[in-house]
């Protein structure tokens, strides 16, 4: 079995982007079955069908979020209170941190929001939302959750109180020892006193899955194809997305020959 990139190289998030995409590419298309981390499907074209996929009436987890968040964000807060940071872990369009930091009242203490993303095209919606509805100090990091974090905690907030937010049911994308792996190293980046909002979805049955990850207008489908074709665009590749049709299995999506679970 070949090793993985990551595990070769040490300190792999230092190198250059392209280059860690391609090693991944190289590595988890020789897997067995043959597979893609999910963090790839967010270049600006799969951030925009993404943000699409929220609005389909079938993909119902974002607006039952909204509405818990809408519901409850100002007791999570009161909570945790005196909060000194934010952090979004995967902010996509930064709806949902716009509505959290609504709920913090009338001359709410100062607040730094970090938000941490692979896709620069999520990390300026984000950024652009928050700054027009709230007075709070916004800093981007793009890269992974693991890396963002961790340059979160390098800048120094240390001794502050901070919330953590993985919402949109992020950690579905994970199998469970990568799921337990990425949460364990969450912990270990939060201190006493901070708080991790996970938004996870619910069991559910097999036609709502079909709808919601294989909708019948096929957004869902050219969201994950355009993996394909990113792999065209940024490293040459030769793939004939035409080729591929979306299927759900096992409730996790799968390509006939390229598919993918984990982060
Ligand atoms: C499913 S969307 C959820 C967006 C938003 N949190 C919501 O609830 O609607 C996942 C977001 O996380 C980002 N993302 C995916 N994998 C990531 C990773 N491994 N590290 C950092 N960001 C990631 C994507 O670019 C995207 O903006």
């Amino acid at each position: 079995m070949s090793r993985h990139p990551d595990a070769s190289t040490p300190g792999t998030e230092a190198t250059p982007a392209a280059a860690q995409f391609a090693a991944h590419v190289q590595y988890y298309l020789t897997q067995s079955p043959r597979q893609l981390p999910s963090r790839y499907l967010y270049d600006s074209l799969g951030s925009a069908l993404f943000e699409a996929i929220c609005r389909l009436p079938w993909y119902r987890i974002t607006r039952a979020e909204e509405r818990l968040l809408v519901r409850h964000a100002a007791a999570v807060l009161r909570q945790l209170a005196p909060l000194s940071s934010v952090v979004e872990l995967g902010s996509g369009s930064g709806e949902k941190l716009r509505i959290i930091l609504g709920q913090r009242g009338p001359d709410p203490d100062p607040l730094k929001v970090h938000v941490v993303d692979v896709s620069a095209s999520a990390l300026e919606a984000t950024s652009r939302a928050i700054r027009a509805a709230e007075a709070v100090r916004v800093e981007t990091h793009l890269g992974s959750y693991e890396a963002g974090l961790r340059s979160v905690r390098e800048s120094g907030q240390g001794a502050e109180r901070t919330l953590v937010l993985f919402l949109g049911s992020n950690i579905g994308n994970y199998d469970r020892p990568g799921a337990s792996a990425l949460v364990h190293g969450l912990r270990g980046q939060l201190g006493a006193g901070d708080g991790l909002l996970l938004g996870t979805d619910l069991v559910k049955s097999e036609r709502e899955l079909l709808l919601a990850y294989d909708d019948p207008l096929g957004v869902t489908a050219a969201f994950n194809l355009n993996l394909l074709e990113r792999i065209n665009r940024e490293l040459g590749g030769d793939f004939d997305p035409s080729d591929y049709r979306e299927e759900l299995r096992d409730a996790r999506f799968e390509l006939p020959g390229a598919t993918g679970p984990s982060s």
